[in-house]
């Protein structure tokens, strides 16, 4: 590979093409942003691009953050990043070059295809920040759960200590790990990455994780509000791990808190993040499954979706999802099933990813929820338990995807499959044993039998 010999290099030695120093300062103040979420990346791009227009790594930056948020509404403003940067290839490194090429792959749809771009640029530059933590996040988007630990485990020999920024590899691997249910592993190393950066909210929630999977609710709740100062103030990921601590609740059948939660940390305000209104409309739904009447907050967060509906529908299944489930709590059956027509035609395009996402997990998941509101609950069982296993295709976290078994749990009870209620249940005592919520899907099929029977 050739270098230009003005290159400069980042704080990790990674090579950078000439630009203004001040450039590259604002480079490492959006790359704090982005691994720590203190602070808005995209602000900071915005302006250092403006500043100084030909400084490639911004305008790829730029291009690649905004694809992390896995809207339509971004697509002209990562065109134009992409396009600024590639009028730029006289002066960009081959580094560059090949980042560029990922971020195009990612807005034309190949999701794949920009991991292995991603996986070829850290081959050659293991400590490439941005280019670890845009594939781990397009990892995660994809469900690829191997490759959220082994991406990481490939580059993890170049790191340590005294690389800017380690604990956030450390934070990505320990998620990982947990996504491939190693959670002894998952918690060694997300503490190991909290002694260096206690503030590190990723490994915060990688542990989170752990224990929302294990059914460790006490220890969770322990775990969030002992280091609330650590992860919550002024922090972009914080309502994420406060809902976390919801499902907590939940899980410990405390849902006033859980409610509570919701109204003052997780969706305080009307929001139109995607990351937001997929916690809303999930935390509500938990709650609704349990019997909670949550009354208005619905009809609140189907508007939120409305408003973004006809830019969004149809760009990312697992955001469809929950905005079907979002209309269809506040009763609005016609806009959720807008939503999944959009599913329906988003299966029909090029777009590789987007559609194959659609055409697996989207539009079976979304007509499931349409049966279980409208109470053909066969239906929904038929539609649900062949993709419970293959979910993890349209992306998200084993917790956020367990709203599925959840619903088809319930599917089954009201569907008079207590056999398969039953065994489902087993399957989650398995993994936590000491579950009041999983006691009281338990009870709530021995009861219906007592009715049916
Ligand atoms: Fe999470």
């Amino acid at each position: 590979m050739t270098h230009n010999l003005s290159s400069k290099t980042d704080a990790r030695g990674v090579v950078v093409s000439e630009c203004k120093p001040s450039s590259l300062e604002d480079y490492e103040r959006a790359l704090y942003q982005f691994q720590s979420y203190f602070g808005d990346p995209l602000e900071t791009l915005a302006a250092t691009v403006k500043n100084d227009p030909e400084f490639v790594m911004g305008h790829v930056f730029n291009a690649s953050a905004m694809l992390m948020m896995t809207e339509r509404q971004y697509i002209p403003a990562i065109r134009h990043s992409i396009e600024s940067a590639e009028s730029l290839s006289h002066k960009s490194n081959d580094r560059e070059k090949e980042l560029i090429l990922a971020a195009r792959d990612c807005l034309e749809g190949r999701w794949d295809r920009a991991c292995v771009a991603w996986d070829r640029v850290l081959a050659r530059y293991p400590r490439d920040a941005m280019a670890i933590q845009c594939a781990h996040l397009m990892d995660f988007f994809r469900g690829d759960a191997v490759n959220l630990r082994d991406r990481v485990g490939r580059v993890i020999q170049h790191w340590h200590e005294s690389v800017p920024g380690y604990s956030y590899i450390l934070g990505m691997q320990a998620f990982g790990f947990e996504e491939c249910n190693q959670y002894d592993k998952a918690e060694e190393i997300a503490n190991k990455a909290l002694e260096i950066e206690p503030r590190d909210g990723w490994s915060v929630h990688a542990l989170a994780h752990v224990m929302e999977m294990q059914g460790r609710y006490e220890e969770g709740k322990d775990l969030l509000l002992s280091r609330e100062q650590d992860w919550a103030p002024d922090n972009g990921f914080a309502p994420h791990n406060w809902w976390h601590l919801a499902l907590f609740h939940i899980e410990h059948e405390d849902f006033p808190s859980a409610v509570r939660l919701y109204d003052e940390k997780v969706i305080p305000e009307d929001s139109d993040l995607t990351t937001r209104m997929l916690d809303a409309t999930a935390l509500l739904w938990r709650l609704h499954l349990q019997g909670v009447d949550v009354g208005d907050r619905w009809n609140r967060i189907a508007d939120m979706w409305a408003r973004k509906a006809p830019v969004e529908n149809g760009y990312y299944a697992f955001n469809d999802l929950h905005a079907v489930i979002s209309f269809l709590g506040a009763g609005r059956t016609a806009e959720a099933r807008t939503v999944l027509t959009a599913v329906e035609a988003a299966a029909e395009t090029n777009l590789e990813s987007a559609s194959r996402m659609a055409r697996e997990v989207g539009i079976p998941a979304c007509s499931a929820f349409l049966a279980f509101a409208e109470e053909r609950y066969k239906d929904a069982v038929e539609l649900l338990l062949p993709i419970r296993t293959i979910a993890h295709r349209f992306g998200g976290s084993h917790a956020q995807r367990d709203i599925l078994t959840q619903t088809l749990i319930e599917s089954a009870i009201c569907a008079d499959n207590t056999g398969l209620a039953s065994n489902l249940i087993s399957e989650r005592s398995v993994h936590k044993p000491f579950s009041p919520l999983t006691r009281r899907f338990n009870a709530k099929i021995k009861a219906h039998k007592r009715v049916t029977h």
